[in-house]
């Protein structure tokens, strides 16, 4: 059928043409953020998923709810080898600056941007030098020891100081929270901690693979308190079924009942490959009802295009040891698998490839569902690798 009018998205990031299942998340994120603008206390989240099952998409879906009910939202992503600071930063000041306005002169305002430049200079980080620049010194004291479990605290409660003064509220959004250095995320749990001890309306809402869990250290236990780490997986059957069905309805076109039970089947619901589905079947299909041979079909290009992106992407990344630690899981099936088992496989002691799976822990390639488990944070990574075998080192 007409490729232009294709309703499906598969992509990082891409907005679903049917945002299916996730109904819990979003009245959770609407009572949250109802409560936090309240002054009242409230628990907030971090989503936690594989890649592809869209959290990514929900968060951008959340901004936008914050946005509707009156708060400044700021989105970010923390990339690897990027201080959450320098990251953080840039949002922090512009959300500032919107509350600094010219008409109505508030103190409490001008003085968080005096935080801001403290915590800024202290950090030597430049961000919009210029503007923050103008009239503005830095406030000595407050977010400028160096420390950044002292500093950030200091400052996201200077934020929230300057959105009360304003009356509204301020929701930082972060992805890819498995990025985050251990150092760092402990203090933005101390900021959270902050925030809440004072009531002030600022909320954090995260979203990353399942180590982020592990991130919080020695705040653990303040983390536990601070947030509840929801589940994001693949969609239920049904589901699944409306991401399909509902996008093509929408254009006029079906779907025969076996062909969406053949693609919900080979995705196994996971969102990211019900797009390419979605996508490749349409593409396929002659006219509707989409038939269960057009799905058939699409089976041949949804693999061959997720092989070139979807799976590729991180693969590339990798050292030669990591690639041949992640062939030897695949090797073993889907996993989890125990780390001796990866070891005997690859001929090795344990011990000798501890290193290794930690690098892939933080590259984000594995993760530990259990002690001594290790499992793809990518689902159907093992298929992949099976295809691949040319690419193995
Ligand atoms: N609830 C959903 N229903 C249907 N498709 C979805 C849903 N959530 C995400 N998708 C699709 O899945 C893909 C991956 O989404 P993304 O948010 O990037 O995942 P993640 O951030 O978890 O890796 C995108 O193509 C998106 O359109
Ligand atoms: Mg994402």
């Amino acid at each position: 059928m007409d490729p232009i009018t294709n309703p499906y998205a598969p992509g990082a990031g891409s907005q679903p043409p049917e945002l299916a299942g996730r109904n819990d998340v979003l009245e959770r994120t609407r009572i949250t953020l109802a409560r936090v603008k309240q002054g009242r206390p409230a628990k907030s989240f971090m989503l936690v998923g594989l890649r592809g099952v869209g959290k990514t998409v929900l968060l951008n879906r959340i901004q936008e709810i914050a946005e509707e009910a009156g708060y400044r939202a700021a989105l970010v992503e923390t990339p690897e080898g990027k201080s959450l600071p320098e990251v953080l930063l840039p949002s922090l000041r512009r959300i500032l600056l919107q509350l600094d306005s010219k008409e109505k002169v508030n103190e409490v305002v001008k003085r968080s941007l005096m935080v801001l430049k403290g915590f800024a200079n202290t950090l030597k980080i430049t961000v919009g030098e210029v503007e923050i620049g103008l009239g503005i010194d830095p406030a000595h004291g407050v977010a400028d020891s160096g420390d950044l479990e002292a500093d950030l605290p200091d400052l996201l409660e200077a934020v929230g100081r300057a959105a009360k003064a304003r009356d509204t509220a301020v929701a930082l959004i972060i992805d890819e929270v498995q990025y985050v250095a251990e150092a760092e995320f402990s203090a933005l749990i101390m900021a959270v901690h902050r925030i809440s001890q004072k009531q002030l309306p600022v909320v954090v809402i995260g979203a990353g693979l399942p180590q982020l869990v592990g991130l919080a250290g020695k705040s653990k236990s303040y983390a536990e308190r601070l947030f509840d780490y929801p589940q994001i997986g693949a969609l239920a059957p049904t589901d699944a079924q409306a991401a399909l069905i509902e996008p093509a309805r929408r254009e006029g076109v079906l779907y025969e009942p076996d062909a969406v039970d053949e693609a919900v089947r080979v995705t196994n619901g996971y969102p990211y490959f019900l797009q390419e589905w979605g996508y490749h079947s349409w593409n396929a299909a002659i006219h509707s009802p989409i038939t269960r041979n057009d799905v058939a079909q699409a089976t041949q290009t949804a693999l061959a295009s997720l092989d070139e992106s979807f799976f590729r992407v991180r693969f590339d990344r990798l050292t030669p040891r990591e690639k041949a630690y992640l062939f030897a899981m695949a090797g073993l099936g889907s996993g989890p698998h125990r780390s001796g088992d990866i070891a005997s496989r690859l001929n090795v002691a344990v011990e000798s490839i501890a290193p290794v799976r930690s690098s892939l822990i933080k590259k984000g390639m594995v993760f530990s569902p259990a002690h001594g488990d290790t499992a793809f944070t990518v689902p159907m990574f093992d298929e992949y690798l099976a295809r691949q075998q040319h690419l193995k080192p």
